[in-house]
């Protein structure tokens, strides 16, 4: 699913691995990974052009050297909690 805050688009997934969330917004040509697939080796598949990006790191593993931003995420009996950076002037 995707998520939106301050402008920022946040794809969070769940697999074997965990939970993870990145960047929705694919580095190559814009497409929205949240509409993309999980792998077995814990990659996020891109819908448009199927580049790879492993979910920890956030590297591609396949089609570029690109990469994505990831956020640390945290599951509690609350709520899904994800660490966004605060920018220095919103403080
Ligand atoms: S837009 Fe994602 S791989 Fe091209």
């Amino acid at each position: 699913m995707v998520f939106e805050f301050k402008n920022e688009k946040i794809c969070v997934t769940q697999n074997a691995f965990g939970y993870f969330a990145v960047q929705d917004k694919c580095p190559h040509n814009g497409a929205s990974l949240s509409k993309g697939f999980c792998s077995k080796n814990n990659e996020i598949i891109c819908p448009l052009h199927r580049y790879a990006f492993d979910l920890k790191s956030g590297k591609a593993t396949s089609g570029g050297a690109f990469a994505l931003k990831t956020y640390p995420i945290e599951i509690k009996n609350t709520g899904v909690f994800i660490g966004i950076k605060a920018k220095w002037w919103e403080a």
